[in-house]
């Protein structure tokens, strides 16, 4: 009786499943080992950060989304709008992010010649300025947020910008993103930030983000 019961079942869960699973976001995985930006950002925090941190947002995310597609209410779906904006931001943000770090024994630190050092050269006077300022903008951010080296489409420059929380950068297309919360740096670095950015230069994929320049220039 129960086994024809669970059979009569199982047609429609296996439906549900797809159709849920189809939609699904998913925790990408780390394109390097969680030891591999040490010295510079510690096995510990990385661990933390991807498995804890990104994957909150990541269930955020699938569970806004589907509370959106499940209620016909539109002030419901207003109400829900912070919680996709975080936890999608958030999402966003962190995918991006893994991808602009680079252990220093593969790409990271390393700036060669070509369109993204010529464009920082253009855009900041040299490298060392852009680094500069960049370190400076994004220190002074109140509270949690991102700073972004952003290719701007209407000046067709790069240029530093910063957001706020988790929301993701929408005014330029982005080449590098710093996550400059708690999170990301105070198991190692405390409440210093500058030691925290000043170290992360060490570790940038700047590969990824000249492609991510070329792209958008495109
Ligand atoms: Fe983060």
């Amino acid at each position: 009786m129960l086994s024809i019961a669970r059979n009569s079942l199982r047609p429609t869960i296996t439906r549900m499943f797809v159709a849920r699973s189809a939609s699904l976001h998913t925790l990408p995985e780390l394109p390097y080992a969680y030891n591999a930006l040490e010295p510079y950002i510690s096995e510990q925090i990385m661990k933390l950060h991807h498995t804890k941190h990104h994957q909150a947002y990541v269930n955020g995310l699938n569970a806004a989304e589907e509370a959106y597609a499940k209620t016909p209410s539109t002030k419901e779906k207003i109400a829900l709008q912070s919680a996709l904006k975080f936890n999608g931001g958030g999402h966003i943000n962190h995918s991006l992010f893994w991808k602009n770090l680079s252990p220093v024994n593969e790409d990271g630190g390393k700036l060669s010649q070509g369109p993204l050092k010529d464009a920082l050269e253009r855009d900041f006077g040299s490298v060392d300025e852009f680094k500069k300022r960049f370190n400076a903008g994004t220190a002074a951010i109140q509270g949690s947020g991102w700073g972004w080296l952003g290719y701007s489409l209407a000046t067709q420059k790069l240029e530093i910008v910063t957001t706020p929380n988790q929301d993701p950068l929408i005014s330029h297309a982005p080449i590098i993103g710093v996550d400059i919360w708690e999170h990301a740096f105070y198991l190692q670095y405390y409440n210093v930030k500058a030691d925290y950015l000043n170290a992360i230069w060490n570790v940038i994929n700047f590969k990824e983000a000249e492609h991510r320049l070329l792209e958008a220039v495109d």
